[in-house]
């Protein structure tokens, strides 16, 4: 064998289960450890006075400006951070990718980078509340008009929302969340991001696309492949996977990913070393995780939509044939996902009783992890959004999400039995919170 250096991991033809595992590092780069270590510096010596000066030319004024520098300082890049950010952009087979302290952290600068005062947003309703809260409170404190789109689906209902927009000022974002949460409600990517083309004719400048990813994430759903110019995701859910860390990534061109990098540096909202190794390592069992949860998820959607107290499920495998969100589910989407929400018949007492029924359910927001969790949408993770808003999106008092994990089907199946089998007997148990 000759002693010379052996060749990196070509992405090509390469399944998502391997490149989550090896792909960018070479241990030969780290003392032949075969896992990546964790590199805690803050700031990196130059060799040389001329290699500083070139570092910062690197940076500022690159070919690929900050991307390809060598590093100078923990909150423009590190070696964790760019390594995370290959595997990111080759799972969601991007150009580039940049990752932040969290979803909403790549969300902000996202829109921070791409908006400017007199612009207006189009987005997909309803919306995370986060993001809901972002763009109707400080953004729209800075003159940007956030503008809902009333179905996803339909190009009529966004070039409508697309007038009323352009009213105000052009439109510099359109801004997607799909698969909705907690509705999982559809809309439909490459409608939109043909409609962004035909917007960049009127206006002379074209929307920028953003699809928030976070409720299938990049194994079930590619957005970039439908033409979306930016993919934002929480890192937080199914990537990090274990309920322990926060985060978020941002996927797509060089030209779209690169000024929110930029961006991100001035803000100081990069993601940290040990939360980037932390992710490294959860992305290696990703697929596995995945699989898991989405055929447990498959087996309790079931379950609830045979159930005599429960109202309805909206879980995307249960759409029906021949309507516009099946056909586009089955164009953009290659699963169900794990996440979805029921009603159960009543209302806040019935939701209430049997969420403090569960032993092994943990009732907590947030989604994504090994364990199961469940929550009542309108008084937690829907606090924020006004009661006309939920009315219209159809989160009320008897909505419950719930995130599938990877624990056995049956044990879920059955703590979820003996808590509905509770429910409005008279049994003698209360609900913690009264009312
Ligand atoms: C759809 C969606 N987008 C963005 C976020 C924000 O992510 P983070 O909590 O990592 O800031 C969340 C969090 O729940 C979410 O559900």
């Amino acid at each position: 064998m000759s002693g010379g250096k052996r060749p990196d991991m070509e992405p090509e033809g390469l399944h998502p289960d391997t490149l989550a595992v090896g792909f960018g590092y070479d241990p030969q780069d780290a003392y032949g450890a075969v896992k990546p270590p964790i590199v805690l510096s803050s700031t990196f010596a130059y060799p040389s006075a001329q290699a500083a000066k070139d570092v910062h030319q690197a940076y500022f004024d690159g070919p690929s400006p900050e991307r390809d520098a060598p590093y100078i300082y923990a909150r423009l890049d590190h070696p964790g951070l760019s390594l995370l950010q290959k595997r990111l952009a080759v799972l969601d087979g991007a150009e580039d990718a940049a990752a932040f302290a969290s979803g909403m952290a790549a969300i902000s600068a996202t829109m921070l980078a791409h908006l400017k005062p007199g612009d207006s947003v189009l987005h997909t309703t309803p919306l995370y509340g986060g993001t809901h809260g972002l763009l109707h409170g400080p953004l729209a404190g800075l003159g940007i008009r956030p503008v809902p789109i009333a179905d996803g689906l339909s190009r009529d209902s966004v070039a409508a929302a697309a007038e009323t927009a352009l009213a105000h000022g052009p439109v510099g974002v359109i801004h997607v969340e799909s698969p909705a949460n907690p509705t999982a409600g559809i809309a439909d990517i490459a409608m939109i991001a043909a409609f962004a083309g035909e917007l960049a004719e009127r206006q002379g400048r074209r929307p920028v696309v953003s699809v928030d990813n976070t409720f299938l994430g990049s194994l079930l759903q590619k957005p970039l492949e439908h033409g979306a110019d930016l993919c934002i995701t929480s890192l937080t859910k199914y990537a990090g996977g274990h309920s322990d860390l926060l985060g978020g990534s941002l996927t797509g061109s060089l030209e779209r990913v690169g000024p929110v990098r930029m961006l991100r540096t001035l803000l100081g909202t990069h993601m940290d070393p040990f939360t980037s190794w932390l992710l490294l390592r959860s992305l290696e069992t990703f697929p596995l995780r995945n699989g898991r949860a989405n055929a447990n998820a498959g087996a309790i959607a079931a379950f609830l939509r045979d159930h005599p107290k429960v109202a309805g499920v909206t879980y995307l495998g249960f759409l029906e044939e021949g309507s516009p969100a099946k056909a586009v589910y089955d164009r953009q989407c290659a699963g169900a996902g794990s996440t979805f929400s029921f009603k159960i018949r009543g209302g806040e007492a019935e939701a209430f009783a049997m969420l403090d029924r569960l032993k092994v359910f943990r009732m907590a927001v947030s989604l994504g992890g090994t364990e199961s969790l469940i929550c009542h949408s309108a008084t937690t993770t829907h606090y924020l959004v006004p009661l006309e808003v939920r009315r219209e999106v159809g989160v009320d008092d008897s909505t419950l999400r719930i995130s599938v994990g990877i624990e056995h089907p049956d044990d879920l199946i059955a703590d979820l039995a003996q808590a509905l089998d509770a429910v409005g007997t008279g049994g003698n148990f209360q609900t913690s919170r009264g009312s």
